[in-house]
């Protein structure tokens, strides 16, 4: 019997509720690499990629991972460029340095492991409400919700909410955190991920086949589509860049982008956005002259690419250059590096440069025109 102090979440008390979706997810759970783990080092590098990307593109991301990287200290002594190589095609490589971070601070104040102490573990850098609710709810069964975007969306529709964003979140995580069951925690976050990325999908939810169609009170109005409310999306900005590819005898020059910003630590090729009025040609001579003090000259144009990333889109230009004043060479060190074209695979690059990579392979420049 239901008395009426129970939880209820739309039509369903609580426990029925939960009990549904876990012995959904006790039938279908999907056959993860990671499920079935409660190595708190192992779910939380599978939870920080798993932010914001497909569980598809991070299934060999994190076999690749493990296998270099066994374990926090294996982290910990790799350089940071080491770090983005592992990382690079997963965007969001904030995400990554903070991780590395993370884990050196593991091995200076922690004896090398991930601290139990949850206040010790909320503590480190990158770890946010998310992961740490889905770390602490998977490896240590403490009873949080581990609300990301699956979990907004079927709540909104159990619940017929017309909140969105940080509102939507907040009611959210206040109802799971009265539902979560206390046996099985890190099951339930698990199982809701797993609903809504294969029955209660943003298109086309499969109503037909969910555990909990009858606690849903949008599914009971046949307005499933009309949630979660639409956030107003911010428009995509498009970003012309031209960049130079840099010879000096059989070798080019990379560079280091900042630590923070956009794809912060990758290498890229020097050059900038291509300004009003300018052609990309003036622009990589203007912006190698402003930002290494180094004068090129346009030899061959090699291609342009598109390419769009998460927050904006590209069209990257890319010439081949050579310098014509041997006086500021910049020199090799943490943010300039001269390499044979064979290194290139060595660095981290962001997508849109590679993209380039076969262009400028097929169109190396003539001998006589390298410096
Ligand atoms: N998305 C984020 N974390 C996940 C997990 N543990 N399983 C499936 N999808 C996820």
């Amino acid at each position: 019997m239901e008395n009426d102090a129970t939880p209820r979440l739309g039509n369903l008390s609580a426990a029925r509720f939960t009990s549904q979706l876990l012995a959904w997810n006790d039938r279908l759970s999907r056959n993860l690499p990671w499920r079935g783990d409660r190595d708190p080092y192992r779910i939380w590098i599978s939870e920080v990629m798993l932010q914001q990307t497909r569980v598809e593109t991070v299934k060999p991301y994190y076999s690749r991972w493990l296998q270099r990287f066994p374990s926090i200290s294996h982290v910990a002594r790799a350089a940071e460029d080491e770090i983005l190589k592992a990382w690079e095609g997963l965007g969001y490589y904030r995400r990554a340095r903070l991780f590395h971070q993370a884990c050196k601070q593991i091995i200076r104040d922690h004896h090398g492991a991930v601290p139990d102490n949850p206040e010790a573990f909320r503590q480190l850098p990158g770890v946010g409400p998310y992961t740490y609710a889905a770390v602490r709810s998977i490896c240590f069964h403490d009873p949080l919700p581990a609300v990301d975007g699956n979990l907004k969306r079927i709540m909104a529709r159990i619940l017929a909410l017309s909140a969105n964003g940080s509102a939507l979140h907040r009611t959210v995580e206040r109802t799971l955190a009265t539902v979560i069951p206390v046996h099985r925690p890190g099951d339930f976050n698990q199982a809701m991920m797993d609903l809504g990325a294969t029955v209660c999908t943003p298109r086309d939810p499969r109503c037909g086949e969910c555990p909990i169609s009858d606690s849903c009170q949008a599914h009971f109005s046949g307005q499933v589509d009309l949630y979660p409310r639409p956030t107003k999306r911010k428009p995509r900005p498009h970003v012309p860049v031209a960049v130079g590819i840099i010879w000096r005898d059989s070798q080019l020059l990379i560079r280091r982008r900042p630590p923070e910003g956009l794809l912060g630590g990758l290498w890229e090729f020097p050059g900038g956005k291509v300004e009003p009025g300018e052609s990309p040609e003036q622009t990589v001579v203007r912006e190698v002259q402003e930002e290494l003090g180094l004068k090129v000259q346009i030899m061959d144009r090699i291609g342009t690419v598109r390419h769009a990333y998460s927050h904006f889109s590209i069209t990257l230009h890319a010439f081949h250059c050579k310098y014509t004043d041997r006086g500021a060479i910049p020199q090799n060190g943490s943010d300039y590096r001269w390499i044979s074209w064979d290194e290139i695979s060595h660095f981290p690059f962001p997508k849109a440069n590679h993209k380039l990579f076969p262009l400028i392979e097929g169109n190396a420049p003539p001998r006589d025109q390298q410096l």
